[in-house]
């Protein structure tokens, strides 16, 4: 493993911290290259629960260096908050650097996040709230401060006063009744900066001499390809690039490292927010899906999750724009007890076969599946799943390994770690 790429293969929520905090045991670094606090990813390590938003799954790991690379975008509070929280849980978190170039989201962002979802009605996305699209827009739009600015307090206060009058103008065309109060914000912002400088470097020249040195290198996506700002079910996804592709720029890392690409596979589809899914199913099977194994709510907004059945038309272009080359397939224990399970594996649109995911969200909306059926697996207890995963893939029932050969076959990559549940004792493969 000298560069390994994870990335999500569907909406987000695919179990990509738990199979970081895995890998990590055999990384040396692990770089977040993209999204924001909009990311919730969980790891168990025995009973202990954590969610992180900003902090890298491999915080938990001491030897594990965590970078969050410049293509982030950092809520310094929140950062700060999660450190507190992890050091209070008896994690040192000394093991975390910040990219220099990383920009900031500011209050205002998060305001202008709220307006805007408002604003467009049909066409929202039901974001998290975490002012990720605000932020991107300000990044793109030169708008942005960034973490070398943050640490600046003279640079930081003579950005805020161009930016501040020009936001709360913004806020009040979208018929928004914030005050944004120049003073308060700055003293706010430089007190988070002055808490954040000593983790702040370089982080694309850290990587670089870590490259030399040989170092193994885990690069955290977030969310999933389906929500990437230009592969994803636009405009309903998120605001940054969510494929490996992203790694690269977002932690300033030449393509060239990035030869193994996982991409994070659920054993079925979930989705938390609004656009189109056609494999989408309600009653009883929406129900097995959602409240086994832990449940399917947001780990960062709480919502319920929407869930369906495998879309393999999603995946194989997951596959292709991604360069995947292994799979990571989880939460197949909670398909057991379903005495059968379907697949997707076309779409058929006004009569007629479609091949490629469609990106016309009105065509997608109109697709009807094609389903294979498979027969179900058994409803085991969490225990029984982890002495079966202590045994290897092999040990499995006959009915997983058929589906996961299946999909073996159908996306053209090997399925290389399999999770059949929440703690890391319950994964096979690495
Ligand atoms: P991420 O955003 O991709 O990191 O995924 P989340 O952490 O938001 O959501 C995945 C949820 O599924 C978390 O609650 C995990 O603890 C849980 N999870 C991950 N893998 C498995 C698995 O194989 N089985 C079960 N039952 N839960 C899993
Ligand atoms: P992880 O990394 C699932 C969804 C939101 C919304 C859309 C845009 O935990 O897999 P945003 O706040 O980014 O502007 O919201 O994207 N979304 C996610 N869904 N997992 C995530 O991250 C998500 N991050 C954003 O629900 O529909
Ligand atoms: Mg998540």
């Amino acid at each position: 493993m000298p560069a390994t790429v994870v990335v999500g293969s569907q909406f987000g929520d695919e179990g990509k911290g738990k199979i970081i905090d895995f890998l990590a045991d055999h990384a040396d670094v692990v770089v977040r290259f993209q999204g924001g606090a909009n990311a919730g990813h969980t790891v168990q390590v025995g009973d202990e629960l954590y969610a992180f938003h900003l902090l890298p799954s491999g915080v938990l790991r001491r030897r594990t260096m965590n970078l969050i690379g410049g293509g982030v975008v950092v809520e310094p509070g929140q950062l700060l908050q999660e450190i507190e929280a992890t050091r209070a849980r008896g994690h040192p978190v000394t093991n975390l650097r910040i990219s220099d170039r990383a920009h900031v989201v500011m209050p205002y962002h998060k305001v202008i996040d709220g307006l805007e979802e408002k604003l467009k009605g049909s066409l929202g996305a039901g974001t998290t709230l975490r002012g990720i699209g605000p932020a991107f827009e300000d990044k793109v739009g030169r708008f942005g401060i960034r973490m070398c600015d943050l640490v600046d307090p003279e640079v930081l206060r003579a950005k805020l006063e161009k930016i501040v009058p020009i936001k709360q103008r913004l806020i009040e065309a979208y018929g928004g009744g914030d005050r944004v109060d120049l003073d308060s914000l700055y003293r706010e912002q430089v007190g988070y900066g002055e808490r954040l400088a000593p983790f702040v470097i370089d982080t694309s020249d850290w990587l670089d001499a870590a490259i030399k040195r040989k170092k193994r290198i885990l690069f955290e996506g977030a969310q999933g390809t389906h929500l990437c700002i230009d592969h994803g079910i636009y405009p309903f996804g998120t605001s940054s690039d969510c494929v490996a592709g992203a790694a690269s720029v977002g932690a300033g890392v030449g393509p060239q490292h990035l030869t193994d690409i996982v991409g994070v596979t659920k054993a079925f589809t979930s989705r938390v927010g609004t656009g189109p899914f056609p494999t989408e199913v309600d009653g009883p099977i929406a129900e097995h899906l959602r409240e086994r194994g832990g449940g399917e709510y947001g780990t960062t907004t709480h919502r319920p999750r929407r869930v369906g059945w495998l879309d393999l038309v999603m995946l194989r272009m997951s596959v292709r724009v991604n360069g995947m080359t292994g799979l990571a397939v989880t939460k197949l224990d909670v398909l057991g007890g379903l005495d059968r399970i379907k697949v997707c594996v076309g779409y058929r649109h006004k009569g007629k076969a479609i091949k490629d995911f469609p990106a016309s969200m009105r065509v997608l909306s109109e697709c009807e599946p094609t389903y294979r059926e498979f027969r179900g697996w058994p409803d085991l207890a969490e225990t029984e799943w982890i002495s079966l995963a202590k045994k290897g893939k092999r040990a499995l029932p006959a009915a997983v390994r058929t589906y996961l050969a299946f999909m073996e076959t159908q996306l053209g990559v090997p399925v290389r770690i399999v999770s059949v549940g929440r703690p890391r004792s319950a994964t096979i493969g690495g």
